[in-house]
């Protein structure tokens, strides 16, 4: 199914983890963080500066893409690679989790999720098998299944009915992919059951049963908090297969992110730094700031003097300040590049302390610098 993708772990320190996942579109280096970029774009960025930051890899997503421009068209068009001069790797998501969250009128079924768009009203289908025809026409080199993801809290009995629909839904997901795919893209399974330990266990081993080459975590980050979400991935991640690619969905904060490495997961995607940078908010070495706040009229120093990234050395919080009050386009374009740079940075920086077997080191500087509690 998934020849010419491959994962490599090339170093573990403790529960963390170092590697490699190879595509044909490229390398994958984890622990990766895959910026957003939903409909086609990272918000704000032009591709090269993405690429410059030092992302492997961007995401996309379906359900905006199938509404907008619509995936027949991105396929006619050369697929979404070409459409979005992005030639490295994608991955998509499969629709569910943002039907849920951006269309109305939605119904869930045994056959799959109906909606009416959130731009148009137009009714539309999302089933496994449809949203895998999507993710091919859009050439994804990851593709998710399509699930369904509750929110928490949720009683345990109807968190177990969602779980098992989105084994089904892996089921056949799996199927289609074998169909329409092309080698060396993957299919990711997608691990459902709310925080319930036992629900957690029964869903991966069922996903385990199908087979797939990644595990993606999914129905976190919804409202259950840190501690919470630390707890269950306590009780997930030892129990996932060591030799493939694990995959924490929407997640997340930067002490979210080194929280969960430290626990095994080596893949993240979140809208966090583009749309906090859109909105004046710039992760710093020291912690996160709003470059809004009047204490920055005047401060002639660059959010990061040493940095390559010309959006964090060349211009003073002071000018960033000025351009985020006066509305200008140039403060979210510069913040979501900063931001960006920084994600990039904090995971080169724990693969390359995972690699010299001091990740706790680096876990003890990043609390000491931004006063975040992770562990
Ligand atoms: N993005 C964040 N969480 C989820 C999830 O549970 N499922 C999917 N498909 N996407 C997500």
């Amino acid at each position: 199914m998934s020849e010419g993708f491959s994962f490599t772990v090339s170093a573990t320190d403790a529960g963390a983890r170092a590697g490699v996942i190879e595509t044909p579109r490229g390398d994958i280096r984890t622990p990766a963080f895959m910026p957003v970029g939903t409909a086609g774009t990272v918000k704000a960025m032009l591709p090269e500066n993405v690429r410059a930051t030092g992302a492997d890899i961007v995401l996309g997503n379906t359900y905006h893409l199938m509404l907008r421009p619509t995936a027949e068209r991105v396929a006619a068009l050369g697929g979404l690679h070409h459409f979005m001069n992005w030639p490295h790797p994608i991955l998509t998501d499969s629709g569910g989790f943002q039907v849920m969250s951006l269309s109305k009128l939605r119904k869930l079924t045994e056959e799959g999720v109906s909606f009416q768009s959130h731009i148009d009203g137009s009714k539309h289908m999302l089933t496994p098998e449809r949203s895998i025809e999507i993710q091919c026409l859009l050439g994804a080199d990851i593709q998710m299944q399509l699930d369904e993801c509750p929110a928490i809290p949720i009683e345990e009995e109807k968190a177990r009915t969602s779980m098992l629909l989105s084994v089904r839904w892996a089921e056949r997901s799996k199927r289609a992919f074998e169909e329409k795919s092309q080698p060396g893209q993957a299919l990711f399974g997608i691990v459902q059951g709310a925080n319930y330990e036992a629900l957690r266990r029964e869903s991966l081993e069922k996903l385990m049963e199908i087979d797939f080459p990644g595990y993606s975590i999914g129905g976190l980050a919804v409202g259950e908090g840190r501690e919470e979400m630390f707890r269950v991935l306590d009780f997930t991640t030892p129990h996932m297969p060591a030799q493939k690619p694990r995959y924490l969905m929407g997640v997340g904060k930067p002490a979210d992110i080194v929280g969960a490495v430290a626990r095994g997961v080596d893949m993240f995607d979140c809208v966090a730094p583009t749309r906090s940078g859109r909105h004046g908010q710039a992760w710093t070495k020291a912690g996160a700031i709003n470059i809004k706040n009047a204490s920055f009229a005047d401060d002639p120093e660059p959010l990061d003097p040493e940095s390559p990234c010309p959006a964090s050395r060349d211009y003073s919080k002071a000018y960033l300040h000025h351009l985020f009050r006066a509305g200008e386009y140039l403060g979210p374009m510069l913040l979501t590049w900063h931001n960006l740079q920084y994600y990039q940075e904090l995971m080169a920086g724990m693969r390359a302390a995972i690699a010299t077997g001091d990740f706790a080191g680096f876990v003890a500087e990043f609390r000491a610098a931004t006063g975040e509690t992770v562990l």
